[in-house]
């Protein structure tokens, strides 16, 4: 299993278009030691020329163009090596690039039976998808029990890869109606995915709310583990302006604090285990302060564009 780090940032990116805080101000002027980083999206291949994206992010389609391995071979008669989308929310950053994906071409979409209901039957513009002959094909992401996904040619063959999900609890993005509210689960709204291939297993939840401890069990037992590093703390958007939210209040538990993620990471976890979706105001960003140099002695390791791992 090969996995990409095309994207590593929360949504808005590093630096953030309106945003002049000290990481995004610092960034631009060159004065602070940090990376610019697109918005987060990870890429798997189970197979040789086979690709999977994990979420569809508003930068895709740069990222796309910047990774030649995602790139469409002249004369075969496939258009990409992107075979399949794994949706773990129905957040804008999630699902917008699905519609850098539109262009007639026929893959699988994994999520939630809610996020389906949400993306098919209050956003029409996700129709789009539905003119590739055949149209785009919506598959079930359940987190009872895993589901082999088959990509031989023979039948015969064992599943290539094993799926299954990880309910994280949070809630719908803004932008779904009451009506719809009212009739989803919570359990469906956002997910951790768990890949597995050859007795090593991967975990991804770039958006862990904090709402429930299922997540900790799959952490300790992955090779490879991609979570949350949205915010420093729990105040972050209010020091730095940004909002009146908390961390928590948008759906994301902070690395720092007593109950922070650094705190609650089961201490047992043999794995690799990797921040992603930093937020633009992160301090862990700039690579000369405290902060980063905190989350590296705890043992993690913060995503960057380009990113790659063998498993
Ligand atoms: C989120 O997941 O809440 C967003 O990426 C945060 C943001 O837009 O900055
Ligand atoms: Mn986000
Ligand atoms: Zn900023």
């Amino acid at each position: 299993m090969r996995i990409k780090i095309l994207g590593s940032a929360a949504g808005g990116g590093f630096p953030q278009w309106n945003c002049a805080c000290a990481n995004c101000a610092g960034l631009r002027e060159g004065t602070i030691r940090a990376q610019a980083r697109t918005q987060t999206q990870i890429a798997f291949s189970p197979l040789p020329d086979v690709w999977f994206l994990v979420g569809t992010s508003p930068d895709l389609r740069a990222q796309v163009l910047g990774t030649p391995e995602l790139s469409p071979h002249p004369g075969t008669p496939a258009f990409s090596p992107i075979t399949g989308v794994f949706l773990l929310s129905a957040d804008v950053d999630s699902v917008m690039g699905l519609l850098h994906l539109r262009e007639f071409q026929n893959f699988f979409v994994f999520a939630t039976p809610a996020v389906q209901r949400l993306l098919k039957n209050e956003n029409r513009i996700f129709k789009v998808l539905d003119r590739a002959s055949p149209p785009v094909q919506w598959q079930l992401l359940s987190s009872r029990g895993r589901i082999g996904c088959h990509l031989s040619e023979n039948a015969g063959d064992p599943p290539t890869f094993f799926y299954t999900s990880v309910p994280l609890g949070g809630s719908y993005p803004d932008f779904a109606s009451d009506e719809f509210r009212s009739s989803a689960s919570v359990e469906e709204a956002i997910v951790g995915l768990v890949i597995e291939q050859d007795a090593k297993k991967i975990f991804i939840a770039p958006c862990l709310a904090g709402a429930n401890s299922q997540w900790e069990r799959v952490a300790a037992s992955s090779d490879l583990t991609f979570i949350d590093g949205t915010f420093w703390s729990d105040e972050e958007l209010m020091q730095t302006g940004r909002s009146k939210k908390t961390a928590r209040e948008i759906g994301h538990l902070p690395l720092s604090g007593p109950d922070g993620l650094l705190e609650q990471y089961p201490k047992a976890a043999k794995g690799r285990k990797i921040l992603i979706h930093m937020n633009n105001t992160n301090p862990v960003l700039d690579e000369d302060s405290p902060e980063h140099r905190v989350v590296l002695d705890a043992g993690f390791e913060i995503a960057y564009d380009g990113g790659e791992f063998d498993l």
